[in-house]
């Protein structure tokens, strides 16, 4: 048998990594400012992290969710105290599509209505109702095509606002697009979603699934605008790796039981991976250091003639150039073995490292983009 053969790959095997380096098979080091895809938290390999997974592996490893599974508590119970979202319900699943087709659902429990309204440029995954949401055609297929969802101008506040009715289930958006390209709602446009979906009794959902976790130096990228989403959705950071993701409801939608279920969401393993991260990120202030070493990045860049612009917050940046950045990520990676990010806007550059990345290895990288973009 073959795998299926959907990913443009880079013919580089990966055998090894620890903190922000990775070694292929033959031994080539590089620098990982891609952080997997925005997943890698704490840097790979952290001997907390390995300890933690290994000492619960020679426990239990797997039993479903027909039993008390206390684990899951405790994860819950630190991700509400570092996120300072205490109140809120955690549900468990495994991947990013899947907590936002689960926060969909539960929106549309909650209010029994179907209208999703999503911004230009979103990513929400690739399943039904997430991919449907998703402001890319080309990962549609006609079975996914959705009259319910509705796309709007992101950061156009009147447009929405017009559009908001007593019809709309759930206003969907990224605390920060990373797919898009890194595009940051404005204060004032979150503010707006959440005034609306008051009025309305729609319900408001934060995917923080790439901005989450730290990532733009507050726990949730929304943080910055003072907002309170109904719903918010968690997967990439909450692993470093390992596949569990999440929704946080708030306590005004109460569950019902067999209204939502997994076989593996929240198992032995998935809870004690996260455990590990929420420790790690506290006791070595990781979020901060995001914060500084993006202030760092962006400031370091700034004025550089073929930069057309740079957005960001904490370690999530996009580098946007005149032309397309294609061939500047060819140059970083196979003449200074640097992992960058691509976006759908095909001139950005996305860096999104380890929390854990220092200053070194920052400065590594943009002595090789200065001198790529000489
Ligand atoms: C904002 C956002 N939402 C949802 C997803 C989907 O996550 P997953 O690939 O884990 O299903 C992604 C993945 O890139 C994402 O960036």
């Amino acid at each position: 048998m073959k795998t299926f053969d959907v990913y443009p790959i880079f013919d580089i095997e990966i055998v090894k990594a620890q903190g922000t380096t990775l070694w292929d098979k033959n031994g080539k080091k590089y620098l990982d400012m891609y952080g997997g895809h925005a997943v890698i938290s704490i840097g790979h390999s952290h001997p907390y992290y390995i300890k933690t997974i290994d000492e619960q592996l020679s426990q239990i490893g797997f039993y479903s969710n027909s039993v008390k599974i206390s684990q899951q508590d405790i994860v819950a119970e630190k991700l509400g105290k570092l996120s300072g979202c205490e109140d809120y319900q955690l549900f468990f699943c495994n991947s990013g599509a899947e907590a936002n087709e689960n926060a969909f659902k539960v929106a549309s429990f909650h209010n029994g209505r179907k209208k999703i309204i999503a911004f230009s440029q979103a990513f929400h995954g690739r399943t039904s109702l997430a991919v449907a949401a998703t402001d890319n055609i080309k990962i549609v297929a006609p079975v996914n095509e959705n009259n319910n969802v509705v796309f709007m101008a992101f950061n156009d506040i009147s447009r929405f606002e017009q559009e908001m009715s007593e019809d709309v289930c759930a206003v969907i958006v990224e605390g920060v697009q990373g797919v898009g390209g890194v595009n940051i709602p404005t204060k004032s446009f979150l503010q707006s979603i959440q005034q609306k979906c008051k009025e309305y009794h729609a319900v408001f959902i934060m995917d923080e699934i790439q901005s989450g976790y730290g990532r733009t130096g507050r726990f949730f990228a929304f943080q910055y605008a003072d907002v309170q989403p109904d719903i918010i959705t968690i997967a990439k950071g909450m692993g470093n790796g390992f596949p569990v993701a999440g929704v946080l409801i708030h306590p005004k939608i109460q569950p019902k039981k067999g209204m939502l279920g997994t076989t593996f969401g929240g198992n032995y393993l998935a809870c004690a991976s996260a455990k590990a991260v929420l420790e790690v990120i506290e006791s070595e202030n990781l979020m901060d250091n995001a914060y500084k070493q993006g202030e760092y990045i962006k400031q370091q860049l700034k004025g550089l003639s073929k930069i057309k612009e740079i957005r960001g917050l904490g370690l999530m940046i996009g580098i946007e150039l005149f032309e397309d950045a294609s061939l500047v990520r060819d140059i970083l990676l196979h003449q200074y073995s640097i992992f960058t990010g691509s976006a759908s806007n095909k001139n950005t550059i996305r860096i999104l490292p380890s929390l854990a990345v220092t200053k070194a290895e920052i400065d590594v990288l943009l002595n090789a983009l200065k001198e790529t973009l000489k």
